[in-house]
């Protein structure tokens, strides 16, 4: 089967974001939008031919469509072998275990993660390495550079592969191999956690329910908590991944897993409620009349992770991102172990694991995992939180409030503004740059300014430095206001407003998380303009 040169014209705005490259998907659906994309990633990379490629998504509309496209420019370009989940699926912490598990050269997950999907939604395409973690920037500036060159992209002329058939097939040389998404993933869990431990709370009567949100994590759950450790059928609800799921958006926070939150609040809770996003990688806490923020569920779970057998060792240290919460330096600080800052984003962890530096990570964007993939890890977190319930024996509110007690509460929260125009946006970030060095030496009301500064990283493994990555207010007792546009969104821009507020041990920890950040909150619209420039007298999302 021959291989076609077909001649291309650039796309401007392919610039991979915080993860990987993320579009309307009408965008994607562009003639030439993904093959150019791919071709110049293929293109940025060196010493591949022969090796192996993973390939999945989380199944949104147009994943199967460019899955086929991939595979012929795969082939065409000299990879020896692509790995398929089935049907197209692969969860994203499912996909960096399985580049990992089968050392893979690397691979190519399609998703646009807890954004809605269909073809009025978006669509991504990221690339990960051969650590199984996604490419770091030196990478994604390249594949940047080249997609404003490319002048041709390479097809193998091939009928498509048929991804429903576990088993090996080829698109000309290249051999495609169609595996289980979750056979994998499940033994690798099975390595990490207690497993009968869990079975027998199950058995015990313990009630979970756990919303796959029609996205990717449906077959990971329904196999992993009701196939392997005998949670009730229905356990898991809207299990089966649909390419606009269910038309819904999902995103595991309060807004769109309201009817799960309601149910943890009501008088028919069950002991513990989870969900998970789009693509496998976030994670939503409950429990029986109680919400972990995910800041707060990184610093317990690490504090507990010694419970699961995986961890049993202890933690080598823990990283956070720059805008999550310092709840869990506190518990690196009792542990005595390292504790990392890095910018927003799972590539930044990526050296701390590899080098042994740090076990545990976590934003304070739903997102938590370790060091037994280089993502961050929905399904993992739930099944961590229920190996400490397990080994415990108390209930997540007990569990939340011991930690407080101990560590003492960071109130936190963050306010987002979407879809603001990205003039208006920029503007205001780059007048709050301007008045830093001013803002240094304020105290505003009772409250002094420790520092304030626009957050540079200097990665300790690689030397390198990733500067403007959010401006950062922190003051004396310990308050932050933290401020930076995404990186993910795909209309405008969206404004990123974090708070937060440190109560010690033994101290106030049951007021209402907004009333106790409100100073914080009026603040920083007063130092930032954010309602009176962008026009908006409330928050698109509060999480
Ligand atoms: C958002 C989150 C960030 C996360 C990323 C990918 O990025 O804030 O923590 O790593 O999605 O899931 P942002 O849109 O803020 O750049
Ligand atoms: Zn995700």
């Amino acid at each position: 089967m021959p291989i076609q040169t077909i001649s291309t014209t650039p796309f401007a705005d392919q610039k991979p974001g915080t993860s990987g490259l993320r579009k309307r998907t009408s965008v994607f659906m562009t003639p030439n939008y993904v093959e150019n994309f791919v071709q110049s990633i293929f293109d940025s990379l060196e010493g591949f031919k022969g090796k192996t490629l993973v390939i999945g998504g989380d199944g949104r509309y147009h994943n199967d469509v460019a899955i086929q496209a991939i595979i012929r420019i795969a082939s065409a370009n000299g990879f020896g072998k692509a790995m398929v989940g089935q049907g197209g699926l692969l969860s994203t912490p499912g996909a960096s275990h399985v580049i990992r598990h089968y050392k893979a050269f690397g691979g190519l997950i399609l998703s646009a993660s807890h954004n809605p999907g269909g073809p009025g939604g978006d669509f991504g395409i990221k690339y990960n390495v051969g650590n199984g973690g996604p490419a770091p920037e030196k990478i994604t500036d390249a594949v940047f550079a080249r997609t404003k060159t490319i002048d041709r992209y390479l097809l193998r002329d091939a009928p498509d592969v048929d991804l429903g058939t576990i088993g090996m097939h080829r698109s000309g040389e290249m051999v495609v191999e169609v595996i289980d998404p979750v056979a994998d993933y499940a033994a690798l869990m099975q390595t990490l956690f207690d497993f009968p431990a869990i079975a027998n709370l199950f058995a015990n009567g313990f009630t979970m329910r756990f919303d796959a949100m029609h996205a990717i994590t449906g077959p990971y759950a329904h196999r992993i908590l009701e196939d392997m450790l005998g949670a009730p059928k229905g356990t898991v609800v809207n299990g089966i991944p649909s390419p606009d799921f269910g038309g819904g958006h999902p995103d595991p926070n309060l807004v769109y897993c309201k009817p799960l939150h309601d149910l943890m609040m009501g008088p028919d809770a069950p002991d513990f409620g989870a969900a998970s996003d789009g693509d496998g990688d976030r994670n939503l806490i409950i429990g029986r009349k109680r919400f972990v923020t995910p800041s707060d569920s990184l610093a317990l779970l690490a504090a507990n992770a010694p419970l699961a057998p995986g961890y049993a060792n202890g933690l080598a240290g823990i990283a956070r991102s720059m805008p999550t919460s310092a709840a869990a330096d506190r518990v690196a600080e009792t542990l005595g172990i390292e504790m990392h800052e890095t910018p927003t984003g799972w590539k930044f962890f990526g050296n701390l694991l590899d080098a042994g530096r740090v076990t545990i990570c976590g934003e304070e964007s739903a997102g938590t995992g370790s060091s037994h993939v280089r993502e961050k890890d929905g399904l993992w977190a739930v099944l961590l939180w229920l190996n400490i319930l397990a080994a415990r024996q108390q209930g997540v509110d007990e569990i939340v409030r011991d930690h407080w007690a101990i560590y003492g509460r960071n109130y936190y929260t963050r306010h987002d503004y979407d879809e603001v125009d990205a003039g208006i946006a920029n503007k205001l970030m780059d007048d709050l740059r301007a008045q830093l060095p001013q803002i240094a030496n304020t105290a505003y009301d009772s409250l002094k300014v420790a520092y304030a500064d626009d957050f540079t990283y200097h990665d300790p493994i690689d030397g390198s430095v990733s500067g403007k990555q959010g401006i950062r207010i922190g003051f004396a007792d310990g308050s932050r206001i933290v401020i930076r546009l995404s990186g993910t969104g795909t209309v405008g821009a969206t404004l990123r407003l974090y708070l937060e507020r440190y109560e010690p041990a033994h101290g106030q920890h049951d007021l209402d998380t907004q009333q106790a950040l409100s100073f914080l909150i009026s603040l920083a619209d007063r130092i930032a303009g954010i309602r009176e420039r962008t026009g908006r007298d409330a928050p698109s999302v509060i999480t």
